[in-house]
């Protein structure tokens, strides 16, 4: 059984993780995880902090702490945080650790023996008050587009160009605030534009099963032309270039970062990790779009020029952004539902943030939160459909059988919930709901595929209003053991098709089912007969059913007006901070830089084809 490696962006730790970054990325994400570990499939999936890059640096200098007090701070609070949602992580590691640093090194060097990097000498900004160059976010100048007098060297916020450091107007180090001066710089860059022609237009040209979102970024890429992009830079913070006279000089964030996935592994499994990056293990990596270029092209060539039997992503389903009440989500604005806070201030909803980012997913193009609709989620689907099908036929179960699976004797066709003489395949429960699922997750679609499970319990509700169990008691004992029974057989299945989406409610029904549901089970629902398409389940007569108790709670009015003027305060606050700033180039204003945030999104990716290097 060929094993699968799974693996979520590295978050920065410049700032928490928001709204934005867990509907994209890490939700998905670990409702695949749980369905292969539900499956019995050998799965590993790897996560960590990204400490590196410049934003880290800015924040620090502004904050007047050290990179590593910044990184400290924000990987305990990503790595909790994410904890507590039931993101089930086998390790979530760090790339400030000692693990990173050496396999990172061993890999660059690796392909530094090889001969395959280019040394190229260019003209860069530096700092001389600072005694630096000013890579990335570290110059600042007016926009010649829009004239805005705060954009980065790589980007303007304002009007969203992308930027290279020598389009500014008027450039300035944001560590001085000095004029640069342009300095002549070694770095070693990665041939992607031999590397284009050998190798990656044909794997890209083969990955017909990607989405099309991502082929599309790839292709463009592709057909724009790549260009050597450099692998190292002259900073301070990071991953040292592991080269005598590299001296002030670092690993590029984007060549070492993903390799974090890697070194994760190694982390985690020292004496077999290898068997999971080699062989027929499979490789997918959960993204935000900002991140594509980075693990469709520059990463996969990373590793074919690694050789060594590296394995290439097999899949990479990367998401759109999400938007919040009508506005992208900003770091720097202030305009985001940071986890952490959300899981402080509402402790006991952390299935229905799943449950309604999952059904919100911006898995074809950008979506949208409200905490209206996060409300009505809630209130009319969570606790109207799932919570009150669940409910009704708890109460009803104990009313009538003590909470014990009745005696239903012969089927009456009536009554029934299904035709009894279909099996397998055909069986019309894994027909019509667990084998549309099981495919709908197969192909990445979590987002039908948790509407989907939702159907179950749509059938259920109906089944009891079409039978009305209530009033059946009054005159036909059997029918309605047979109503309960059927009605009893569709919340347990229910409860097992709802765990990868939303764990821990699924565990609490199936404690009020009185059924822990063993491994054995589990593995049975989640991938019999022979397509693998999963299996009906049943509780025997005679099983006691647990305690009925309430699945969901409702959202009442007061706790979303509450948090939407907690969202229009924070930003209120988050741009006087920032007009106070204007002009000064508070570049470390810019937290998290990151999945779903559009101010990286485009950075790094046209950088690409920004950087002319001087090949002569
Ligand atoms: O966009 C981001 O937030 C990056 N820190 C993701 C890195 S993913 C991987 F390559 F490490
Ligand atoms: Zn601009």
């Amino acid at each position: 059984m060929p094993k699968i490696t799974i693996t979520a962006a590295l978050p920065y730790a410049n700032g928490p993780v928001h709204i934005g970054h867990l509907a994209g990325v890490y939700i998905p994400a670990d409702i695949c995880a749980r369905v292969q570990r539900l499956r019995g499939e050998e799965v590993l999936f790897i996560c960590g902090s990204d400490e590196h890059g410049v934003p880290i640096t800015l924040r620090a200098r502004k904050e007047g702490v050290t990179s590593q007090d910044v990184v400290d701070r924000y990987h305990k609070i990503i790595g909790d945080s994410f904890k507590e949602l039931g993101i089930s992580f086998d390790i979530y590691s760090r790339t400030s650790n000692a693990t990173h640093k050496e396999l990172s090194q061993a890999f660059f060097k690796n392909l530094y023996d090889k001969g395959v990097f280019k040394e190229i000498r260019s003209e860069q900004y530096f700092d001389e008050h600072a005694g630096q160059f000013l890579a990335d976010r570290y110059i600042v100048g007016t926009c010649p587009y829009c004239k805005n007098e705060g954009a980065y060297g790589d980007q303007c916020e304002k009007c969203g160009s992308t930027l290279s450091p020598t389009e500014l107007l008027n450039p300035k180090s944001a560590l001085s605030g000095s004029v640069p001066v342009m300095r002549e710089t070694i770095n070693w860059y990665l041939p992607l534009d031999e590397i284009q022609e050998s190798f990656l237009n044909e794997w890209i040209g083969s990955k017909s099963h990607w989405k099309s979102n991502v082929i599309g970024q790839c292709k463009s890429w592709l057909n724009e032309g790549l260009r050597p992009r450099a692998m190292t830079r002259d900073l301070e913070w990071g991953v040292p270039v592991p080269l005598e006279g590299a001296d002030g000089k670092v690993l590029y964030v984007w060549f070492e970062a993903p390799i974090g996935y890697i070194s994760a592994t190694k982390e985690l499994r020292p004496d077999d990790w290898e068997q999971w990056w080699t062989g027929d293990s499979r490789l997918v990596h959960f993204i935000g779009k900002d991140n594509i270029v980075f693990h469709c092209i520059i990463f996969p060539a990373m590793l074919h020029l690694r050789g060594d039997g590296y394995v290439l992503p097999n899949h990479v389903p990367a998401n759109e952004f999400l938007n919040l009440e009508g506005q992208k989500i900003s770091t720097s604005r202030n305009w985001a539902v940071w986890l952490n806070e959300y899981l402080e201030e509402m402790p006991n909803r952390k299935d229905e943030l799943r449950y309604v980012l999952t059904s919100i997913a911006p898995e074809t193009k950008d979506s949208e939160f409200t905490w209206k609709d996060y409300q009505t989620r809630v209130n009319s689907e969570l606790v109207g459909i799932l919570g009150n099908f669940a409910n009704r036929v708890l109460v009803l179960m104990q009313k009538y059988y003590e909470g014990v699976m009745p005696v239903v004797g012969a089927v009456r066709e009536p009554f029934a919930l299904f035709d009894r003489n279909l099996a397998g395949v055909s069986h019309p429960m894994v027909r019509d709901y667990i084998s549309p699922v099981v495919e709908l997750l197969n192909n990445y679609q979590f987002r039908d595929a948790q509407f989907k499970m939702m159907e179950l319990a749509r059938l259920g509700n109906k089944y009891l209003a079409e039978h009305e169990p209530w009033k059946l008691v009054k005159t036909d004992a059997a029918a309605t053991a047979q109503v309960l029974s059927e009605a009893v057989q569709v919340l347990y299945n229910l409860a097992l098709l709802m765990e990868p989406f939303m764990p821990e409610a699924s565990e609490r029904l199936l404690l009020q089912l009185g059924a822990g549901a063993s491994v054995a089970e589990r593995k049975l629902f989640w991938s019999a007969n022979p397509q693998g398409v999963g299996q009906w389940c049943e509780l025997a007569e005679g099983h006691s059913l647990g305690a009925a108790g309430l699945l969901f709670q409702k959202v009442e009015d007061d706790v979303i007006e509450s948090q939407i003027a907690k969202l229009q305060a924070t930003a209120a606050e988050s741009a006087a901070a920032l007009g106070s700033t204007v002009g000064t180039n508070d570049a470390a204003g810019e937290v998290a830089l990151g999945i779903g945030d559009v101010a990286s999104a485009t950075v790094d990716v046209l950088a690409i084809n920004a950087i002319k290097p001087d090949v002569s």
